[in-house]
């Protein structure tokens, strides 16, 4: 989505109330509070997908050989390296990260513990893929998946359709290093993390069984993005026009008796 589109997505609210007459008195109050706030969110906004070609291009043939996920790459990447027919699966280590704003600058470690790591595998024949995922570049991804920051997702990739297993493992950020993670594949993944079994499972999971993990995905990111007072302006404008449609029918119901009583007067 461009950014064109982002700041027409947040406006969309405010335009639908803007619509009603009643309330475009009301809604030129707010107008200029909503346009500070439009131009603050388009300054500074965490746009949906902010995917970086080169970097991810750098990354992928550097010593690392990392593959870097996006809203448009990530089922692509994932199943690049199965073939069809295959029984054993394909294993890809995805570190989740963040930045400042979705990891409160607490992902440094773990990242570069996870790169250091990368760059063995690279050099270890039948090591794991790996795959970093940015939270902050990539919000309405990590939303699809309700993927926190900070952990490892390692997916058992088999050749569609099968189902895809995928192990969850939070580590400790404040004292991982790479040899946690070099432990954690020689002893086996699977006592130590969890089955990932949830409704948001990527593959599994029923919102992507309905082919809805990316819409959610938007709207939960884009509910993120709205300031509280966005909420109150919505409720207040809902509430106003349902007591209005009310009065509205309480008077229509007052004057009917007048019109009968009229009718049957002649
Ligand atoms: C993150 O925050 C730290 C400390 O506040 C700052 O030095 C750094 O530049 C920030 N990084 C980004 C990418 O904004
Ligand atoms: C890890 O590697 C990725 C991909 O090249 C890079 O964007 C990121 O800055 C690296 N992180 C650290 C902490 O070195
Ligand atoms: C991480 O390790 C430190 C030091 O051992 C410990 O104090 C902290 O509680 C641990 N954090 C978590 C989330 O386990």
């Amino acid at each position: 989505m461009r950014f064109s589109q982002a700041s027409t997505l947040l406006a969309l609210p405010l335009l639908a109330v803007a619509d009603v007459p009643d309330y475009q008195a009301q809604f030129q109050e707010y107008l200029g509070q909503a346009q500070g706030y439009v131009d603050k969110v388009t300054s500074k906004i965490l746009l949906p997908n902010r995917h970086d070609p080169v970097a991810a291009a750098e990354a992928k043939a550097g010593p690392m050989k990392m593959d870097i996920l996006s809203l448009n790459n990530w089922k692509d990447t994932l199943y690049a390296p199965v073939e069809a027919g295959s029984t054993t699966p394909e294993e890809w280590w995805v570190l989740i990260t963040g930045g400042n704003k979705t990891c409160f600058g607490h992902c440094g470690r773990i990242e570069a513990a996870f790169n250091e790591t990368a760059t063995q595998f690279a050099q270890t024949p039948g090591s794991p893929h790996t795959a970093l995922l940015d939270c902050e570049k990539q919000p309405v991804l990590c939303n699809a998946w309700s993927a926190p920051v900070g952990a490892l997702w390692i997916f058992e990739m088999l050749p569609e359709p099968a189902p895809i297993n995928i192990w969850t493992k939070r580590l400790n950020m404040t004292t991982v290093t790479s040899d946690d993670f070099i432990e954690l594949q020689k002893n086996d993944y699977k006592t130590a993390a969890k089955l990932h079994d949830g409704s948001f499972h990527p593959f599994n999971g029923q919102v992507a069984q309905y082919g809805a993990s990316i819409p959610v995905g938007y709207v939960l990111w884009f509910f993120n993005l709205l300031p509280s007072w966005m909420f109150m302006i919505i409720v207040s404008m809902f509430s106003r026009s349902m007591m209005t449609n009310r009065m509205n029918a309480q008077m229509n119901d007052g004057r009917r008796p007048a019109a009968t009583g009229q009718a049957a007067a002649r």
